[in-house]
């Protein structure tokens, strides 16, 4: 088989070529089309299907004879737990917990909120969730109780599901306080909470509110399948955008599991029984679809992996849980393996473990660059694989699929359009550009099954976030060039967003938690290049005329409220005080002038720049905090 035919299937006769992806899924009703697209640029996928993501994911493995077979591998470091959950024991928990929250009153269409660190137990909310038709919400750990409330308002839940704490290296990081804070801060209340109660450090429950996880488990009658519309949400997830405001991506159900199927045999080369580890974290898209959802769907096992790259305990903790647990391909972010090589450069580490079992890697989340992907080439010495996705798409748009054919790889590329994705470079005025010239990157519509039909709540920022600026396209937020074979290179973000150790974040959401400071009168925050992380956020503030207090002090307030307000995950830790902003004559902030200031690149000065001589201001601040030189 040969992935330029695979393509052009697809491209010949989209309808059929779904239709056949879609045998790889359970159907209580089997959908007699594909897309409905009677409300473009609104698109439907198997909408007069029934299915339920559950049953795919868990009961049919069970019903098929396999269900000793390992589901669920979870592997703490932090905590020194390690477990094994087979399919049935996860059937058993899955449809206990959906009795759980069933006999609460929770029913399709309900929203339930899921704040839990790394641990089995998210993956049985999500799926339990799944089950009953529920549609969850999980919210990553590192963010602040005002980020949670911000998404319980949004979700309006009517039950969280929330671990009592999470464990960072050196710290436990209690979870009930900012839970219980975030219900306070929001206007809507869930009716009730399921509390995951870890011995690291349990949790007070209110009486009436919240309730044992355990023992509500313990107490329910197991619940089953409730099929659904194809075209029913399965989950939101929650994503940053230009505002403080994050978009409610919606992932519907039948869509999603047809091409998540697809994508675990034909890009990742994955077969039943085989073991996935997706180093990621439940809270962000990665870690929906390949820690959850994919694996499960085709019945391998998944890998939970609670711990960091480094320093739990050493540089070497990957190739362990690789060696011990017989991985035979590892997904995670490119940062993950700066942070390995910054330690341990020459490898040394890896040469104590036995990799054979490991047949290829895949990078994504950030610009994947060349030395990682070199040293990790040499150090492993199987395919190393950047692909490019998002948590609109929730799987890959661009990728070399492996278990089609391995493309040839050209490095800083993370290679051709998936089918389903018919990707290209638009000029400003929404025109196709010739091979090798810059522009942003669209897809053209209508996007494939499983990707965002809209966002929750917001049809009008849906289209004017993503339809608008090119009618008949999505619009991807990324600014690339395809060559003359089809390869795609993502250069930089178009909008205000930026990405810190793989973590998608808001530097507007940022901005408008600085602009709150009573001190400052007006702010800006850019990302600037960092070796580690690939981007830190860097804040500029002017303060208001008769401040009194010390800039070094306002300086740490800012530092400290961005972190009490967004979370330690936005890793916003360096900031400034200056005179003024640069900015054009119509008062738009010149942030792009900024950035490469900072990260010392040359640049055109702006033609509509109001004051150059800012700059020169603006660069002494950087240098003062390393940058700029
Ligand atoms: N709960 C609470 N706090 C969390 C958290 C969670 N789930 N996840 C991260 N944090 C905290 C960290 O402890 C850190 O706090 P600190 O400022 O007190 O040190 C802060 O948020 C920033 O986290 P991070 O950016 O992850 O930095 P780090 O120094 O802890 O780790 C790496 C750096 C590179 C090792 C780490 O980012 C990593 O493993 N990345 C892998 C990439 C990844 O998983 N990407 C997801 C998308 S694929
Ligand atoms: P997220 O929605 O968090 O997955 O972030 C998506 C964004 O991360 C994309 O729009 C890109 O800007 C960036 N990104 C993801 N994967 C890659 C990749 N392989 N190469 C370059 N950038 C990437």
């Amino acid at each position: 088989m040969k992935y330029a035919d695979v393509y052009q299937s697809w491209r010949s006769d989209p309808e059929a070529f779904w239709l056949k992806a879609a045998e790889a899924v359970d159907w209580t009703r089997k959908p007699a089309k594909a897309l409905n697209d009677s409300r473009a640029p609104f698109y439907e996928w198997f909408g007069d299907g029934e299915m339920n993501t559950c049953w795919n994911a868990v009961d049919r493995h069970v019903e098929a004879g396999h269900g000793d077979r390992v589901a669920i591998i979870y592997d703490s470091p932090v905590t020194g737990a390690k477990r094994k959950t087979t399919y049935a024991e996860l059937l058993d928990q899955t449809s206990r917990l959906a009795g759980a929250l069933q006999g609460r009153g929770v029913a399709r269409g309900d929203r339930v909120i899921i704040y839990m660190p790394m641990v089995p137990e998210a993956i049985v909310a999500m799926l339990a969730c799944a089950r009953i038709g529920a549609i969850h919400s999980v919210v990553f750990g590192g963010f602040a109780a005002h980020e949670l409330a911000v998404r319980i308002d949004d979700a309006k839940p009517r039950a969280i599901i929330a671990g009592s704490c999470g464990i960072e290296p050196g710290r436990v990081v209690e979870y009930k306080p900012l839970l219980d804070g975030a219900i306070e801060q929001a206007a809507h209340k869930p009716d009730f909470c399921l509390i995951l109660q870890r011995d690291e450090k349990r949790a007070d429950l209110i009486d009436g509110r919240d309730f044992d996880m355990a023992d509500a488990m313990a107490g329910a009658t197991p619940a089953p399948c409730v099929p659904i519309g194809g075209a029913d949400p399965l989950y939101i997830l929650y994503t940053s955008g230009t505002t403080g405001q994050p978009k409610g991506v919606v992932r519907p159900s039948g869509g999603h599991a047809v091409a998540l199927a697809w994508t675990m045999k034909h890009i990742y080369d994955i077969d039943p029984g085989d073991v996935f580890w997706a180093a990621s974290d439940v809270g962000w898209v990665v870690g929906h679809s390949y820690i959850c959802y994919a694996p499960l769907l085709i019945g391998c096992t998944t890998l939970v992996f609670e711990g960091k790259p480094v320093g739990t305990p050493d540089a070497g903790t990957f190739w362990r849980v690789i060696q011990e647990h017989g991985v035979k391909s590892l997904f995670t972010a490119p940062t993950a393996f700066r942070a390995i090589k910054r330690e341990d450069p020459e490898g040394k580490l890896v040469g104590e473990y036995d990799l054979s079992c490991l047949q290829s890697l895949f990078l994504a989340g950030e610009r994947a660059d060349p030395d990682t992907i070199e040293w990790a080439q040499a150090q492993l010495g199987v395919p190393v694989i950047d692909h490019w996705w998002q948590t609109e798409t929730g799987y890959a748009i661009v990728a070399n699929p492996l278990g089609i054919e391995m493309l040839p790889v050209k490095i800083g590329s993370p290679t051709v359009a998936m089918p389903g994705y018919d990707v290209q470079i638009l000029d400003e005025t929404g025109h196709p550009m010739p091979p090798g010239e810059l522009g942003a990157v669209a897809v053209k519509l209508p996007l494939p099954p499983g990707t965002l039909p809209t966002l929750w709540n917001a049809e009008d920022r849906f289209r004017s976030s993503y339809l608008t600026t090119f009618p008949g396209y999505y619009e991807t937020g990324d600014a690339g060039v395809i060559d003359e074979d089809g390869y795609l290179k993502i250069m930089a973000r178009t909008d205000d967003v930026i990405n810190v150790a793989g973590h998608r974040l808001s530097t507007g959401a940022m901005e408008e938690v600085l602009g709150s400071l009573p001190e400052v009168a007006e702010c800006a925050v850019i990302g600037v290049s960092d070796p580690l992380k690939g981007q830190l956020p860097l804040g500029f503030l002017c303060l208001n005329a008769g401040t009194e207090k010390p800039s070094d002090e306002v300086v740490k307030d800012a530092v400290k409220h961005v972190r009490a307000q967004i979370g330690p995950v936005a890793a916003f830790k360096l900031a400034c005080v200056v005179d003024r902003l640069p900015k054009t004559r119509s008062g738009k902030i010149l942030r792009g002038t900024m950035v490469k200031i900072a990260d010392g690149e040359t640049f055109k000065m702006p033609a509509t720049i109001d004051d150059p001589a800012i700059l020169d201001e603006i660069r002494t601040a950087l240098q003062g905090l390393g940058y700029a030189r």
